[in-house]
């Protein structure tokens, strides 16, 4: 998540560093920050929202602080997916009404999650202090969580720009649908043109098998780059399994009703590999981020 200034100004890396620095020479201790991850896509329905739900239980499981964010703002559907009935929701805090951290509720796991608004589409039609308020508040309660999760709307969309823009690691999801690989690549372009993040993870999702899932990933990376400056990693994949939907109608992540499942065993997989990896390479620090040009 982006840092602001008094002014509005995202501050930059440089900065952060100095003021950390600045902090470090006080004899204060720097504050430890989450990892902000966003689970974003090209195409809709290759499984987003699914693998935010499943992954995050997976990484509570494995001992992590977890925070998953419904960034769908027009249509957002985790609490459904996990059978909740958030009281309060984003639309709360923009009117004013709540605070971000009273709207925080608890799923299955030790897992905690702000929910979508149902009101607002766009960020844009947002004014200087709502914004202010989601995104300030936001980095002040990264200190409380090891993960941030962040559930991406699908497209590219200035919303579904921002929040992989403010994320600092961006996993981008995939399935073996040849317009999801095209919609996967438009987004990885218009992230890297116009936003400079070089640096994308890939997780293949309803792929047949592993080999099939590798396919996919070497078809984008090909692609990728060949044609634009970015890095690709490929993280693994979710492989088609019943038992996904089987959850979605019960309304549980399929990691808590069936844990030996396959999907489940890969969720866990990913999970530990997620929480052993290190956090992605930080954004150049020279880009100078206006946030009011993001939104
Ligand atoms: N690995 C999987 N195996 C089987 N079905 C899946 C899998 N992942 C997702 N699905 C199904 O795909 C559909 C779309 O998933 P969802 O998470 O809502 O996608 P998105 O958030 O990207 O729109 C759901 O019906 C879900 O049950
Ligand atoms: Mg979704």
């Amino acid at each position: 998540m982006p840092n602001f200034d008094k002014t509005g100004q995202i501050i930059s890396l440089s900065q952060k560093r100095r003021q950390k620095h600045s902090m470090m020479k006080k004899g204060g201790m720097p504050q430890p920050q989450a990892r902000v991850i966003a689970i974003t896509s090209g195409k809709g329905g290759v499984g987003k929202t699914n693998i935010v739900a499943n992954l995050g239980y997976a990484l509570c499981k494995a001992g992590k602080r977890v925070l998953i964010f419904d960034a769908d703002l027009g249509l957002g559907n985790l609490d459904v997916l996990l059978g909740l009935t958030p009281q309060y929701n984003l639309s709360h805090v923009i009117e004013g009404k709540k605070k971000l951290s009273e709207i925080i509720i608890s799923g299955p796991g030790s897992l905690k999650i702000l929910p979508a608004s149902s009101g607002i589409q766009e960020l844009t039609k947002l004014t200087f202090s709502q914004k202010f308020e989601i995104f300030n508040k936001l980095n002040e309660l990264l200190s409380g969580y090891d993960i941030v999760l962040i559930d991406t709307a699908a497209g590219i969309s200035s919303n579904v720009l921002y929040f992989n823009a403010a994320a600092s690691e961006i996993m981008v999801v995939v399935t073996p649908e040849p317009t999801s690989i095209t919609d996967a690549y438009a987004l990885m372009k218009i992230l890297s043109v116009k936003y400079q993040e070089k640096h994308f993870r890939l997780l293949v999702n309803l792929a047949k098998n592993a080999k099939e899932a590798e396919d996919v990933s070497r078809q984008l990376c090909l692609v990728a780059n060949r044609f634009l400056d970015v890095s690709i990693e490929y993280f693994g994949n979710v492989l088609v399994d019943d038992n996904v939907k089987v959850g979605v109608r019960k309304q549980k992540v399929v990691s808590e009703i069936a844990p030996m499942t396959q999907a489940s065993r890969n969720f866990a997989e990913l999970a530990h590999k997620l929480a052993r990896s290190k956090p992605m390479i930080p954004r150049s620090e020279n880009r100078p981020l206006i946030w009011q040009d993001i939104v």
